[in-house]
């Protein structure tokens, strides 16, 4: 696990790989080593859908999910997106996105009043653990993206 969570940190700034692939559901993955990844959706109207982040169950806790969010979330950023929006499917993701955008992570309800992630009602946190999971959408204008890591393109 050592040599792995090495190889990963010694990735450097800028180091994260990311492929587009364009067609009719156009996608970016972000990778590093060891299968750790995240990927997301551009859509027409501006925004961007997150997929799920994945690092395995062995690196995980290392920080590696929270830079690959952020250099996807900066990536998105420079393409000019304006909302990233996302669904939290697990308790390890729903840390990752408040750690990542805080307050700025915002839930609607059906009546259209938005609500910060940190205030969610435990009930609603506890779904994070089923297949729906809690959407959240974040207002990219508000997210400073500086110092976050940025991909190196490979098509
Ligand atoms: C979610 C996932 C990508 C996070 O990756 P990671 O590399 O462990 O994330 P980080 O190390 O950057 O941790 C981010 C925060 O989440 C916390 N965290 C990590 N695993 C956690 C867990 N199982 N439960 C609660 N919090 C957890 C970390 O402590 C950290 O917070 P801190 O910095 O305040 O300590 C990873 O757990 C994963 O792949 N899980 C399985 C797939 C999944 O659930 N994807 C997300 C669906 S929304």
């Amino acid at each position: 696990m050592a040599d792995r969570l090495r190889a990963i940190n010694e990735v450097q700034q800028a180091g994260i790989i990311a492929r587009r692939r364009r067609g009719e559901s156009p996608k970016v993955e972000l990778s590093l080593p060891h299968e750790c990844r995240v990927g997301y959706f551009p859509q027409d109207d501006g925004s961007v859908r997150l997929g799920l982040a994945f690092v395995p169950d062995d690196l995980q806790g290392n920080g590696i999910g929270t830079r690959l969010v952020q250099s996807a979330t900066a990536d998105a950023k420079r393409q000019g997106a304006t909302v990233l929006r996302g669904a939290i499917t697990s308790s390890a993701g729903l840390h990752l996105v408040e750690k990542t955008f805080g307050d700025t992570a915002r839930v609607e309800d059906p009546s259209g009043t938005s609500t910060p992630l940190s205030m969610l009602r435990r009930e609603v946190r506890d779904s994070a653990d089923t297949r729906s999971g809690i959407r959240f959408t974040v207002a990219l204008e508000r997210v400073n993206t500086d110092g976050w890591e940025l991909p190196v393109e490979t098509g």
